[in-house]
């Protein structure tokens, strides 16, 4: 996908072949690991230059005019890694809300949760809770942070309320059934990025992500910088989006 002179063009360059940017973008943040380790440091120090990546990225995407960003902080499946980095991460999370919530506030930045609850720590649960109220009247862009996310988790959740609300199984739509995710009322993605280098979705935004363009990098999230974010937009500007119809050139 990228070519030597793809990593020779300048930003300005770019610029020039942005001609479509995503609504609502999400981005899977992989390769923090390999990013460490390739300096020989340890993994968690790789996720400590990712959290740091999210801020360059995050007001790249308000000068480009993105005005939804999702990113995969923990899956479902990352309860699985060793204990050790599980906590390191779930520290992280509350460290990084403490040192930057109020800068995010100021900037305009509303923070959404996408995931479970039931599993984080009650003092991280409501440090997440302040967040979400603390910025809910921003609107220069929505961060929506997927952490405890899975995507199977997330439709299960959906159809137990369902159940619940006794809905009569003839009048459920999509429509419905979308408003009942932890996504519920904002759009689907548009473009999924993955960095990292793997090709698949490792759970995130299943239902969400049905028409979504995907693109793929095999640079580490940690040098994942405005550059790079600009080489997807201008693949993202030369995909023709069909939805399953016929176009009419
Ligand atoms: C992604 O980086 C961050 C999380 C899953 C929390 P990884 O930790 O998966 O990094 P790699 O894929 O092992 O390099
Ligand atoms: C996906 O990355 C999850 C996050 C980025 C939070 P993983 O590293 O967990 O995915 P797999 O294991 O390669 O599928
Ligand atoms: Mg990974």
């Amino acid at each position: 996908m990228s070519t030597q002179a793809d990593s020779t063009l300048s930003n300005v360059d770019l610029a020039a072949e942005i001609t479509a940017v995503p609504h609502h973008l999400g981005i899977i943040m992989d390769g923090n690991g390999r990013w460490a380790q390739a300096r020989g440091m340890p993994r968690l120090a790789g996720h400590r230059a990712g959290v740091d990546n999210i801020r360059r990225i995050l007001e790249h995407c308000v000068q480009r005019g993105v005005k939804v960003l999702t990113i995969y902080a923990f899956s479902t499946e990352n309860w699985q890694r060793p204990p050790d980095e599980v906590s390191g991460l779930m520290r992280l999370l509350g460290l990084t809300i403490q040192r930057q919530l109020n800068d995010l506030d100021r900037n305009g930045v509303r923070i959404l949760h996408s995931g479970r609850m039931e599993g984080i720590n009650k003092h991280l649960q409501k440090q997440i809770v302040n967040a979400l109220e603390v910025t809910k009247h921003n609107d220069r862009i929505i961060l929506n942070v997927a952490f405890n996310y899975g995507g199977r988790a997330e439709i299960l959740d959906a159809v137990r309320h369902i159940i619940q609300d006794g809905t009569a199984p003839e009048l459920l739509t999509e429509e419905m059934l979308s408003s009942y995710l932890y996504t519920g009322g904002l759009p689907d993605p548009d473009l999924i990025v993955r960095t990292g280098g793997e090709w698949r979705l490792s759970n995130f935004l299943i239902w969400q992500a049905a028409y979504a363009e995907y693109y793929t990098t095999p640079t580490y999230w940690p040098d994942f910088d405005e550059v790079e974010l600009d080489k997807a937009f201008v693949e993202f500007s030369r995909r023709e989006r069909r939805f399953g119809r016929v176009l009419n050139k």
